[in-house]
């Protein structure tokens, strides 16, 4: 499954994405702040496992971000892996999905992000014809909130003291948007 935006390119995440890339942001402590321990520190191999499994699975797609050629990238390689989208995973009788993401911090603040969750959800409502979709973020992961209200997600809830941080618990902010609200935003 191929899906394109005006900037970027969304197509499966391979083995082959093990490196470069996708090698460096799991191991930026920036990058992995908020997300499990069993990300960090990741080498070649286990990263390979983990997306072997998650392609393989049926009831995810495993998007992997790239970048189309553009004159105003003149100084980033034609087709940069930048990040990753996950839909998934999908229960067959309740059509929900969960969405989550992570991209390069190079190339963070550009927007990339909300561009590929926008594309995911027009996905996930138009072809796969899902009825919700879910998304988590600790309460103080300011930028992921903000690309999930510019997908057109709506703040639902919390779990409250969910993820142990370094600075304390945090409360773990529930995101929802329904088929019915969904207008390609
Ligand atoms: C969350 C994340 C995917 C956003 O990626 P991105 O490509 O920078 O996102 P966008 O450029 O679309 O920007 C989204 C918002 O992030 C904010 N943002 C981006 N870079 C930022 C930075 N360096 N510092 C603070 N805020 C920043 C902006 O406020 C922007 O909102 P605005 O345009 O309304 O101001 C990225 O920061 C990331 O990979 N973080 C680590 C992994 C993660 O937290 N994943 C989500 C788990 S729930």
């Amino acid at each position: 499954m191929k899906l394109e935006t005006e900037r970027l390119i969304l197509r499966p995440v391979t083995g082959d994405d093990a490196g470069g890339n996708y090698h460096e942001w799991l191991n930026d402590p920036e990058v992995v702040k908020y997300m499990e321990d069993r990300f960090y520190p990741a080498d070649q191999e286990s990263i390979k496992k983990y997306i072997e499994t998650t392609a393989n699975a049926l009831d995810k797609y495993f998007f992997a971000v790239c970048l189309k050629a553009s004159p105003q990238l003149y100084k980033i390689p034609i087709g940069a892996h930048i990040g990753n989208v996950l839909l998934g995973p999908i229960p067959k009788v309740h059509r929900y999905a969960e969405v989550s993401y992570t991209f390069h911090r190079s190339y963070w603040g550009n927007g990339y992000a909300t561009e590929a969750v926008k594309a995911v959800v027009n996905f996930a409502f138009v072809h796969l014809d899902l009825e919700r979709l879910n998304a988590g973020t600790s309460e103080t992961n300011i930028p992921s909130q903000n690309v999930l209200k510019k997908a057109g997600f709506t703040r639902e809830g919390a779990f409250r003291k969910f993820y142990w941080m370094p600075t304390g618990r945090e409360d773990r902010v529930i995101w929802g948007q329904l088929k019915s609200e969904y207008h390609k935003v």
